[in-house]
């Protein structure tokens, strides 16, 4: 069956073509970012907009990459949330229209659920149940996996998202926006270990993050001073070995506790050079099989909601219907 998946949640525009869940045929993102910029974070409008202005491009490049046509296409897949309510909107609607005019299913998809199953893709050995890492702009959240649509949330950040302190401390030392490639870049020339940062202290057993105390550092060390190129790459390197550092530990503790020795890790931070390799090394110690998206499916796609789509309708059909709505506030 050939999905066409639709993602909307943010600032990407993401159509693609996937057959039977694994095989992606096409895969296009367009992206608002650049004028996002100039603001230094995401605008929720100009998002919305730009969605509404290029997802009908995206969508038939999406198609004719893939060499086929909308009357192949057996069902759509679309992002139902969580996300901004506005772009949501913009999808969700597109979806039920073209799902509607060419009478096939439409299923609403988790992007979180998405993030996670975007480490199945090429991997059909993996079994259930498995833990899943969702680090993103706007969840860090450790979940146990035991099946298709089931998840039991371990724990999450109390307060900031990983990917929203990578993108505020980028911000505090002049690095511009989006804070998480440009740290990791800024990072390759500093020295991991210039300034001290305190890891975030939830040792309580729990699986909780916390990452605002780790910005306000930063925040507190920059305070009053002039960030030159060099200690801006310092503090890049600093705070990033801080915040992967507190999610290896997590995640190990998460598997070994639960005796699970899978961990799928899905979200825009999954995309980070360090976390790869600190949480493979990881890994490799304790016996844990580390699966990371292809490095494309890391940040927000299309291929991910349509294999995604496509694993939940094996469970349970969509119907063809236009009784989705978005759901911006939608927990994993
Ligand atoms: O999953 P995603 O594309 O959108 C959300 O669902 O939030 O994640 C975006 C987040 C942003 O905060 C961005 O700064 C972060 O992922 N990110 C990274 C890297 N690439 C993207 N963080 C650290 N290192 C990266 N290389
Ligand atoms: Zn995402």
């Amino acid at each position: 069956m050939l999905v066409l998946g639709i993602e909307t949640s943010c600032d990407e525009t993401g159509a693609s073509v996937v057959e039977d869940g694994t095989r992606i045929l096409s895969s296009t993102v367009a992206s608002s970012l650049e004028f996002h910029k100039r603001y230094g974070g995401v605008v929720p409008e100009i998002a919305t907009r730009y969605h509404v202005e290029v997802i009908d491009y995206a969508v038939r490049d999406a198609l004719d990459s893939a060499g086929v046509r909308l009357a192949d296409i057996g069902m759509v897949a679309v992002t139902k949330g969580p996300g901004l309510v506005g772009a949501l909107l913009v999808g969700v609607s597109f979806a039920k229209a073209l799902s509607y005019s060419i009478g096939v299913p439409l299923i609403g998809v988790n992007h979180l659920w998405a993030h996670l199953y975007s480490g199945l893709i090429g991997r059909p050995d993996i079994k259930f149940p498995f833990i899943g890492l969702v680090v993103s702009g706007g969840h860090t959240s450790l979940v146990l996996c035991s099946g298709i649509g089931k998840f039991k949330l371990l724990g999450q950040t109390r307060d900031d998202a990983v990917g929203e302190a990578f993108d505020k401390v980028a911000k505090v030392i002049g690095l511009g926006y989006p804070g998480g490639p440009a740290i990791e870049k800024a990072a390759q020339n500093g020295d991991p270990d210039a300034v001290r940062l305190k890891p975030p202290f939830l040792g309580d057993g729990s699986y909780d993050f916390s990452f605002s105390g780790l910005k306000t550092a930063v925040l507190y060390h920059t305070k009053g001073k002039s960030i030159g190129a060099k200690a801006a790459a310092d503090i890049a390197a600093s705070f990033q070995k801080v915040a992967v550092g507190s999610i290896v530990e997590k995640s190990v503790y998460a598997c070994r506790s639960k005796c699970i020795n899978t961990l799928i890790v899905g979200g825009g931070v999954s995309a980070n050079g360090l976390l790869r390799s600190r949480l493979s090394a990881a890994g490799a110690e304790n016996g844990i099989d580390v699966v990371f998206p292809e490095m494309r499916l890391s940040l927000d796609n299309g291929a991910m909601i349509a294999s995604a789509g496509y694993l939940l309708h094996k469970k349970c059909p969509a119907k063809p219907g236009l009784g989705l709505t978005a759901e911006p506030g939608l927990e994993i």
